[in-house]
Parts: structure tokens; C-alpha cells; sequence
């Protein structure tokens, strides 16, 4: 079973982030090109204890296909049985496991990156998923390249994986100890995509189209992976893939086009009524309108606003206070 979004594409994915990529950002993405996505990732514990409650991570629109919805666990079994629960109810195009996760409430549970001071393990979570889904979905697994500089085991993670089944593997080019600082090592991602027969997409510090050329041009990679240079920016993808095609730069938008989705998007976040009523809902958009703003000249005297905002109307006011 190989997975047809490779088939003579090179795809751009959307990263996962939660808190960041819920369902009306996803349905953004994909229109501005993203080719494949990864729901925010949902605890396979979670999953076997409360499904009604934790369903609302990983719901998706059929519009969002090819998506994949992400795990993550410590224990094979269960990462099975709540790859199962998943599989049956959502029918996502792929199982995707989480191992390079570093925050401590995912790392404290033995899941995520720390799974990479534990290979085996990994290996073992990885195999059972796939045993479980058998022809039902593919699995596949993001992983760092290690837990900290003196420890990188990407390479090794990577045969592990391929060996126990997974068909792609996303790698974030840094270790758990870089968080997200310092810069992702390409030159590994590349040694992996090299070493294994599954496809490799690689991920971290893709900003440019120019980015995404590089990494098709230089390394063995089969797509990339884009996360936080769209959090604000979702049009990267259009861009990205117009300078694949033709070598040439697209305009970015223009200040009103960016005020323009900023107010699209909170509009089709109190439609979704994803995250509860008007309040609830604007209070979710903060850090996303301020990200976006961050792109907008003459937006920082707003900041402060921006951070408080409580209805559409009052953003709507603000935003107008900018002329152009
Ligand atoms: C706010 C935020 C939330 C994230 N949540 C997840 C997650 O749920 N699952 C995951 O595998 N990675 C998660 N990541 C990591 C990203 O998917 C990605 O690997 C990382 O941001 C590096 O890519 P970039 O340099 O393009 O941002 C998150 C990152 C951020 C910034």
C-alpha cells in the first residue's frame, strides 16, 4: 500500500500544531494549497478512556482529505486499540504517531520525543498500530532527529519504523532539547531520506518558496512539512508550489488581503461555533489576530486591543482604524 499523495508530487504538508491547525484553520490551509494535513494530535489514553471527549481534537471536513489524524502513547497495545477506535469512526487517510512531541505533559507519559531515548518501544507502538490497521489505513510516524545533540538516533528510528511497517516518516531537523530553537539539521533529514525505501518529509525552518525548492533540489526528501512560517501566512502554499511549477516569486498579499482573512477567518470561527459562543470563540482568535497582524505594517500600536478583543464587531473596529 503506497501512499497516492506521493505519486509524482512533491506535497506540501501542513504541520501539525495544536491549538493552532483546529478545522477552520485546516479548511484555510487547503484552500491556499496545503496538500495533505495532520489533525492537532489526540492521547491514545484519552482515547481509550473518554472517545466522546476527545473526538473533538481530531474531527475533520471531508474537504481536508488527504488528512491524517496523529497519536500519541507509550504503551503498543493501547496506541493499537485507540488507533482502532479512530480508524472505525473517522476513516482518516492515515494513522499518524506522534514521537518528537517535547512538551512535558506528553514527554512526563513516556510519549512523544521521549519515545527516541527508546527506539525499541518506538519500534514496538509502531508494529502493533500497523499490525491492528492492517489494510484498514496506513500508519506513519513524525519523529526529531534525537533527544538532545549527544544522543541523535534519526537514522536508527528510521530503519526501525520502516522495518515495523510505517509508510512515510515526517522528521523535525531538531533534537527534543532544541525545543524550537537553534536550526533544523537538513543534512540529517537527508541521510534518512537516503537510507530508507519509504518516503521522508521533511520538516523545520521552511519559510520560502525558495525553501521548499531547496529541500527538493538538494536532499532525498519526498515532500516537506510547513508549520509555524503559516501560522500567520497560509498563502505560503500557493506561493510554494507556483515557484515549483514555474520559477517564479508570487506577490505575497497586500495589507488590506491580509486584513481582509483576518477577518474571514474569526468569521468562520463564530459560524463553526467550534469553540463555543462569540467570547469563547474570539478569545481562541487573540493569538491567532495578533499573529496575523505581526504581518501588517502600522498594526503594533493595535496590540494591545488585539489581545483583548471580544467580538467581531469590536475587531471589525479596530481593524478599520488602520487605513490603506
Ligand atoms: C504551537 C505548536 C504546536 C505544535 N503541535 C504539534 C503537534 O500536535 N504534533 C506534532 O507532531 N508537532 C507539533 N508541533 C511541531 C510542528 O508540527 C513542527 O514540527 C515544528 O513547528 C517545526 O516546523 P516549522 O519550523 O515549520 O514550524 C507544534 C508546533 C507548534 C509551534
Amino acid at each position: 500500500m503506497s501512499l497516492p499523495w506521493f505519486e509524482n508530487k512533491f506535497p506540501l504538508y501542513l504541520a501539525p500544531m495544536a491549538g493552532v491547525t483546529d478545522p477552520i484553520f485546516r479548511t484555510l490551509c487547503k484552500e491556499a494549497g496545503a496538500d495533505v494535513m495532520v489533525t492537532e494530535f489526540v492521547s491514545a489514553e484519552g482515547v481509550l478512556q473518554a472517545w466522546h471527549r476527545n473526538r473533538r481534537y481530531v474531527e475533520f471536513e471531508q474537504e481536508h482529505r488527504p488528512l491524517g489524524v496523529q497519536i500519541f502513547g507509550s504503551d503498543p497495545a493501547h496506541a493499537a486499540a485507540a488507533a482502532r477506535i479512530i480508524v472505525d469512526a473517522m476513516h482518516p487517510d492515515f494513522l499518524d504517531i506522534n514521537a518528537g512531541c517535547p512538551v512535558p505533559k506528553v514527554v512526563g507519559k513516556n510519549g512523544g520525543s521521549s519515545l527516541l531515548k527508546d527506539l525499541p518501544l518506538l519500534q514496538s507502538i509502531a508494529a502493533a498500530v500497523v499490525q491492528e490497521l492492517g489494510n484498514d489505513c496506513p500508519v506513519t510516524t513524525k519523529i526529531r532527529i534525537g533527544w538532545d545533540a549527544e544522543h541523535i538516533c534519526a537514522l536508527e528510528a528510521c530503519q526501525r519504523l520502516q522495518d515495523a511497517g510505517v509508510q512515510s516518516i515526517a522528521i523535525h531537523g531538531r533534537t527534543r532539547s532544541q525545543q524550537y530553537g537553534g536550526q533544523a539539521n537538513w543534512q540529517i533529514i537527508d541521510e534518512c531520506a537516503q537510507a530508507v525505501q519509504i518516503p521522508v518529509v521533511g520538516n523545520g525552518d521552511i519559510c520560502t518558496p525558495q525553501d521548499v525548492k531547496k529541500a527538493r533540489e538538494t536532499t532525498a526528501v519526498s515532500g516537506v512539512m510547513i508549520g509555524r512560517a503559516v501560522m500567520n501566512a497560509p498563502w505560503l502554499f500557493a506561493r510554494a508550489r507556483h515557484y515549483l511549477n514555474t520559477g517564479e516569486i508570487m506577490d505575497e498579499p497586500t495589507p488590506q488581503e491580509r486584513i481582509n482573512f483576518m477577518l474571514r477567518h474569526t468569521r468562520m470561527a463564530l459560524e463553526s461555533g467550534h469553540y463555543g459562543d462569540e467570547i469563547f470563540t474570539m478569545r481562541a482568535m487573540r493569538a491567532r489576530l495578533l499573529a496575523y497582524a505581526k504581518g501588517i505594517p502600522g498594526t503594533k500600536p493595535l496590540r494591545p486591543q488585539l489581545s483583548r478583543v471580544a467580538s467581531l464587531a469590536e475587531l471589525e473596529g479596530i481593524l478599520k482604524s488602520i487605513a490603506y
